[in-house]
């Protein structure tokens, strides 16, 4: 155990500061304190340290494990593919005839184009591995249950948003292979019921796959979905922050109703 210091004799106490001269802070003591001022700055200006604080300090159920962080993994998925697309989106060229010549030239001529054209390819199949991981975690632990049906809605719809993307995606590097993959994509869904031919006329942009198909293509996949799917992880993750997480199955329930509580 460390013993107290004695107290420092008078005589050796520093003198007093010469009036005007300020004490010496540490710099990191100095960015400590302008972090807080900056923070006490916004609040008193915005009060969002009370919303901020109902985000972030929750109760947490005991017995989380790794499988919890799926969500979030799905949702970092998510943000590095808005980030590459945006970088993508500078150089690519939605026509029928510049488009393959565009996203050649990103992976051949532009600076980190091929890395960036790699993350987005690869973290687009990444997401959606990450996304049914989470699904079936959510499922396996019973999360979909009173009174989070809600949110099991939202996902799937975010579910079935994520796989749009990923075929939206598919056509637009005009390849080859991306062409008539997407055109047996877009016969599969003409083959649903009632609403599959009126799908596939959608899609295509009319009877003919042609440039309006592309266009199509890329304002779904660059504007109407990532803005539907921020808005629905939005709603997914105010209900996650409002109900609080599952506690694992396995755990006992505790108290002497019988009831497991949720915010052990
Ligand atoms: C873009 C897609 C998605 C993102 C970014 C996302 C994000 C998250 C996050 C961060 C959480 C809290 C942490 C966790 O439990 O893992 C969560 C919870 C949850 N998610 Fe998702 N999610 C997505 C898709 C889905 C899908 C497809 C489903 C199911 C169909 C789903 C159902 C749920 C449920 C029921 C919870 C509550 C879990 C609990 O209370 O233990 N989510 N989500």
């Amino acid at each position: 155990m460390k013993l107290p210091l004695p107290p420092l004799p008078s005589a050796l106490k520093p003198p007093p500061k010469p009036p005007g001269e300020t004490e010496r802070v540490p710099p990191l003591e100095q960015a400590k304190e302008a972090g807080i001022a900056t923070a006490d700055w916004i609040d008193e200006r915005t009060s969002l340290s009370g919303p901020a604080r109902w985000v972030m300090f929750r109760k947490v159920p005991k017995g989380t494990n790794w499988f919890y962080t799926l969500g979030s993994a799905t949702l970092f998925a998510f943000l590095s593919q808005a980030v590459t697309g945006v970088f993508l989106a500078m150089y690519y060229d939605p026509s029928v005839t510049n488009a393959y010549e565009s996203a050649r030239h990103i992976t051949n001529d532009v600076f980190l184009g091929e890395f960036v054209r790699g993350m987005h390819k690869w973290g687009s199949t990444v997401m959606v591995i990450l996304i049914c991981l989470h699904m079936a975690r959510t499922f396996f632990f019973g999360a979909y249950k009173y009174p989070r049906e809600l949110n099991w809605v939202i996902g799937v719809v975010l579910l079935i948003l994520t796989f749009t993307m990923a075929f939206t995606g598919y056509l637009l590097p005009f390849d080859q292979r991306s062409y008539w993959a997407t055109i047996v994509g877009v016969n599969i869904n003409g083959t649903g019921p009632i609403a599959g031919p009126f799908l596939s006329d959608f899609l295509r942009g009319g009877a003919e796959f042609g440039s309006t198909t592309l266009s199509r293509f890329y304002a779904i996949h660059m504007l109407l979905l990532p803005g539907a799917i921020i808005a629905l992880i939005g709603a997914h993750l105010y209900l996650v922050t409002k109900l609080g997480t599952t506690a694992p199955p396995w755990l006992k329930a505790e108290g002497s109703d019988g009831l497991r509580d949720e915010q052990v």
